[in-house]
């Protein structure tokens, strides 16, 4: 049996009954003001970080949700969105499908703004999706694309990611959430299609997720959070020690990809402190005397090597909110 039945079986039973432990982290939902969510909506979370960051949105884009859940992220990405067919959602799961119509319908009884004509639910799945190349302006998913096989086990992942940079347009962004792995994980446990399912298994390292990210294509990426997830306990789980997973918020955007690779920001910033009012590196990087500026890894990397005291660079917080030098 494919993996892929066992993830349909698990979606189709979260979809019936909330399902409390699945995916999710202690995290306050993101407030919106004049926006309800239901109950329902919160107790349907399978998500494991948020995907909504008002920043890339823009009134009139088109939206595209894959993998729609219990609805709350397409509801979400509808506020900004607010006109009919303003937000696509996707799900192959057609029971999954059927209570986010519900979800939505109790959502516009609790919110006068808000019409479900706002969100258009389709049949459809991330390894092939229904829409058009370059149709869309912003495209997201949360906690599914961790589930997706890496090139050791297939490699659903960089299909999904192919189709993702396909259906946006020019400088449309992805933003994803998804649990990461600090080492690659045994393959006992790849191999588990339960767990995979559950998003404990499938999730690759960091560094590989964004290497599958970068090799479809996107020549921006921001990753906007990385916070830990859950712990694969040896007692519990077929590992020799411990192992502390992830979640990681990251927002990829199609932009050309520079000669000299992706740029990937990582929360970090160049200071410039001497005497001169600007500081600039030759790159097409300015920067001011004493304001840090966003910068990405590679140009941390190149002004690290510069070794001038009167530049400093700090490290990754693995919090970046946009802006940057390239
Ligand atoms: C972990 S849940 C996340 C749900 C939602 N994104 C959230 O944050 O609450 C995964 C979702 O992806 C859907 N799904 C499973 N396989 C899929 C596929 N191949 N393509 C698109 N969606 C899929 C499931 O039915 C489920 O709704």
């Amino acid at each position: 049996m494919s993996y892929h039945t066992t993830v349909h079986n698990v979606y189709k039973k979260a979809a019936e009954a909330p399902q409390a432990s699945l995916c999710c982290v202690p995290q306050s939902p993101l407030y919106l003001p004049e926006l309800t969510v239901p109950e329902i909506m919160h107790a349907m979370n399978y998500g494991c970080g948020s995907t909504v960051h008002p920043d890339d949105m823009s009134p009139g884009q088109r939206a595209l949700y894959v993998g729609v859940g219990g609805g709350l992220e397409a509801l979400q990405l509808a506020y900004f969105t607010r006109t009919p067919g303003g937000v696509i959602a996707v799900d192959p799961v057609k029971e999954m499908r059927d209570v986010a119509k519900e979800n939505l319908e109790e959502a516009a009884r609790l919110n006068p703004w808000f019409d479900p004509s706002f969100v258009t639910i389709c049949d459809g799945d991330a390894l092939e999706l229904p829409v058009p190349d370059d149709s869309v302006d912003f495209a997201a998913q949360n906690c599914l694309f961790n589930i997706f096989t890496t090139a050791e086990d297939g490699n659903d992942l960089a299909q999904a990611l192919a189709e993702m940079h396909r259906v946006l347009r020019p400088a449309g962004r992805l933003a994803m959430s998804d649990p990461v792995a600090p080492q690659p994980l045994p393959v006992e446990l790849r191999q588990d299609a339960g767990l995979r399912a559950a998003c404990l298994s499938g999730c690759p390292t960091l560094e590989h997720y964004l290497s599958e990210i970068t090799a479809v294509g996107f020549g921006t990426i921001m990753i906007r959070s990385r916070r830990p997830y859950r712990l694969l306990d040896h007692k519990r789980y077929p590992v020799d020690q411990d192992i502390l997973l992830e979640s990681v918020e990251v927002t990829a955007i199609k932009t050309p990809m520079p000669s000299d690779g992706a740029c990937i920001f990582t929360g970090r910033m160049a200071i410039y402190s001497g005497s001169d009012e600007t500081f600039d590196d030759g790159q097409g990087h300015i920067l001011p005397a004493g304001m840090p500026m966003p910068v990405c890894d590679k140009t941390a990397t190149a002004l690290e090597l510069l070794e001038r005291p009167d530049l400093k660079v700090t490290p990754s917080t693995w919090h970046d909110s946009g802006g940057g030098c390239c």
